[in-house]
């Protein structure tokens, strides 16, 4: 058995866990991440896309903010596209402030590097981590590397470890609330060498389903579309693709795509979820191993750095304020943000998307609803403080 003593042992190398490794490393707090699969496993996943101000501001804080400034693109405004027509949410006039539009892999591949120029412990293809004693006196995890027993010794575990991991898992089911939602659709999603066919993003609601316009850069774009809930990708050639995203996009838009191959394509299935607390005793739960959203509103990945800022400034209170308050707040401060933006993706996701069996009602009531967001300065500004992200 191999052993190591930490002071916080992370479970998960994606976003959530690196950032908060990152930061624990500038304060000078000892860690040690763990992660199922390999490094290069991780920087092939394609997932979110657009980061809050207070994002980057957490990014920029943990020391790896350059190449996001140098390469992010800076959104001030979108397209809502319904009805035929198009309306820009001004969020930098609204809000005066603006979005980046920067991938979740190159957050990843950046705070990898900053880890691995820092000497910091990353270890890799970790097997069948588990975290134990964390409602006792020593807590510690456990895994197998290459068929070797490891064991983590430390103060506190942050559970780092999405949605499937063991974290959430070992939690006694009594000591849990969750709260789940399911949405009837999937995304079918591409990524293609072209020049994006709008300078700012386009949330379509269109008759055939939803459509979202996004890039990545000046010749990279991402675009997606509404899909039944068990199609597959081997359903869409990129022709058809290509065709059914132009269908569903005012005319302009459409006349204007320039399309190619594709390079990725793949679903995501649509739910909320939510188990309170955050915490439970020296373990805590942090990004998506607390909670899902519908990617409608790109709110996933700020969360979990959201979860971040509140644990690290509850740790810091820890170890440098010697005070047990931030830790005991945790939960109760993240949770507060967390089901505000988990509104705000189940509320725009209803808005955009045509739900099977919908009748002329609830039809019509989408429609006024997407009238009034058109005509109302108001109902903008409440969107667009909720797109650039509500104050940590
Ligand atoms: P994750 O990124 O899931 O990281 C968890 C890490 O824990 C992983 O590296 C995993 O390998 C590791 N892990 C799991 N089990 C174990 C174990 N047993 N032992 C050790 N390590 C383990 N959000 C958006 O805002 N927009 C989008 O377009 C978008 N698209 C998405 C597409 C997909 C397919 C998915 C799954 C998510 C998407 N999201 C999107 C959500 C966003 O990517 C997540 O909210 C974000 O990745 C959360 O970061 P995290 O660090 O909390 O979790
Ligand atoms: C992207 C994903 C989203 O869910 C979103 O709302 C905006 C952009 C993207 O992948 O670029």
């Amino acid at each position: 058995m191999i052993t190591y003593r930490t002071q916080i042992a992370i479970i998960g190398s994606g976003p959530s866990g690196l950032l908060l490794g990152q930061l624990l490393n500038r304060a000078g707090i000892d860690n040690i991440i763990i992660d199922r699969v390999s490094k290069s496993y991780i920087l092939s996943r394609v997932r979110a896309g657009v980061l809050e101000g207070s994002s980057v501001a957490m990014l920029d804080k943990a020391g790896v903010g350059t190449r996001i400034h140098k390469d992010g693109l800076l959104h001030g405004g979108f397209e809502l596209a319904f009805s035929g027509r198009s309306e820009r949410i001004d969020m930098q006039g609204l809000t005066g402030q603006s979005v980046m539009v920067y991938g979740q892999t190159e957050v990843t591949s950046d705070l990898m590097d900053a880890r691995e120029a820092d000497g910091a412990l990353s270890i890799y293809d970790a097997e069948g981590a588990q975290p134990h004693d964390f409602d006792g006196h020593s807590p510690h995890v456990t895994f197998k590397k290459d068929s070797v027993s490891h064991r983590i010794d430390c103060d506190f575990i942050a559970g780092c470890d999405g949605y499937h991991g063991p974290c959430r898992k070992a939690i006694p089911t009594g000591a849990l609330h969750t709260f789940e939602k399911h949405y009837p659709f999937g995304w079918l999603g591409i990524l293609a060498e072209v020049p994006p066919v709008s300078h700012e993003l386009i949330y379509a609601n269109h008759s055939n389903g939803f459509a979202l316009c996004s890039m990545r850069s000046a010749k990279r774009s991402r675009y997606y579309i509404q899909c039944t809930a068990d199609d597959r990708v081997e359903n869409w050639s990129d022709q058809l693709f290509w065709d059914e995203l132009r269908r569903r996009l005012p005319e302009h838009f459409a006349d204007a795509m320039v399309i190619g191959p594709s390079f990725e394509k793949s679903i995501a299935l649509l739910r909320s979820f939510v188990a309170e607390p955050m915490r439970f005793g020296t373990m805590f739960l942090v990004g998506d191993a607390a909670h899902i959203v519908p990617p409608t509103g790109a709110k996933g990945l700020n969360l979990a750095v959201s979860d971040v800022h509140y644990l690290y400034e509850a740790l810091l209170e820890h170890y440098n304020g010697k005070s047990p308050a931030g830790i005991d707040h945790y939960s109760q401060k993240a949770l507060a943000r967390v089901w505000k933006a988990v509104r705000f993706s189940w509320w725009f996701t209803t808005c955009m998307h045509r739900f099977p069996n919908t009748d002329a009602f609830d039809q019509r009531i989408q429609e006024a609803e997407l009238d009034y967001l058109s005509k109302s300065t108001a109902a903008k500004t409440s969107v667009a403080e909720n797109y650039v992200g509500l104050p940590y």
